[in-house]
């Protein structure tokens, strides 16, 4: 399945097929309150459950999470070891319920960076929702938008070698299949939360056409009322894909 927005336009809907998020500022909510950070972190699960929820009842076909970058490695070790176990305790607690939700999840990253039992649990859960379509819900975990576009090249060679040698073959169409989220069209809306206005190595290939929204309320603060006016600010964009507002209009 190789969907390309630079390729073929995509259906438009009111509603975002795909809709990816980065979560941000959990940190900031925590210390306004005088919290640790950490604090902010837990709240930021509940919010998740809010979200995955309000998705689900307004039809969002495919949701994208931006748990942990690549570069979130960075943070002071006692913060990265409490999002490793939050991540451990949240996939045990809540994978019955997305399993009969109908949810399927799919976490994508270099998932060979954790530790042996998140990995083992990782499997089962993507195992056990396997056969779900209401929504698929992806977790970037260890994620980083570079590292997809090199790990896909890297497969792509592999599968095919004689590439290597006719470079001018290597089209879209031809590295997409290889991309983590390949299953997924690529998302119509990017939601970041905490005011920051960045991509922060997100999925760089796949926000290409990706209508861009920027929220200043803290992630732990967001819920479907956020997500209704996120909606609506989307339904009000031209998704041109590079052609005029007269070729729209016809
Ligand atoms: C996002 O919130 C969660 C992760 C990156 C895991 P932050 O922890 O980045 O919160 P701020 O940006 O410091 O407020
Ligand atoms: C991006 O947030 C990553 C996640 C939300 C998981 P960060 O808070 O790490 O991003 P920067 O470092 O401020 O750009
Ligand atoms: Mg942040």
């Amino acid at each position: 399945m190789v969907r390309s927005s630079t390729l073929s336009i995509p259906e438009s809907n009111d509603i975002p097929q795909h809709l990816a998020i980065i979560m941000d500022g959990n940190g900031r909510w925590a210390t306004k309150r005088f919290l640790p950070r950490t604090a902010g972190h837990f709240r930021g699960v509940q919010a998740v459950r809010r979200v995955v929820e309000a998705c689900g009842e307004r039809g969002v076909k495919y949701l994208t999470l931006f748990a942990f970058s690549s570069e979130n490695w960075r943070r002071p070790k006692e913060e990265v070891s409490v999002l490793m176990r939050l991540f451990m305790q949240t996939l045990d607690k809540e994978i019955s319920k997305l399993e009969n939700q109908g949810v399927r999840l799919h976490i994508v990253g270099d998932l060979s960076a954790f530790e042996p039992k998140l990995q083992e649990m990782i499997k089962e859960a993507q195992a056990r929702t396997a056969g779900n379509d209401a929504l698929h819900l992806t977790i970037a975990a260890n994620y980083g938008g570079r590292w997809d576009i090199l790990q896909a090249l890297r497969k792509l060679m592999i599968a095919k070698p004689e590439l290597a040698a006719q470079s001018d073959a290597i089209a879209e169409s031809e590295l997409a299949p290889y991309l983590s989220m390949a299953y997924a069209p690529e998302p119509d809306l990017f939601i970041r939360t905490g005011g920051e206005q960045r991509i922060s190595n997100f999925l760089i290939w796949q926000l290409a056409y990706t209508e861009l929204y920027f929220s200043d309320d803290f992630w732990p603060d967001f819920g479907a009322k956020e997500l209704d006016a996120a909606f609506e600010w989307y339904r009000t964009r031209e998704r041109r894909f590079g052609r005029t507002s007269a070729q729209l209009a016809k």
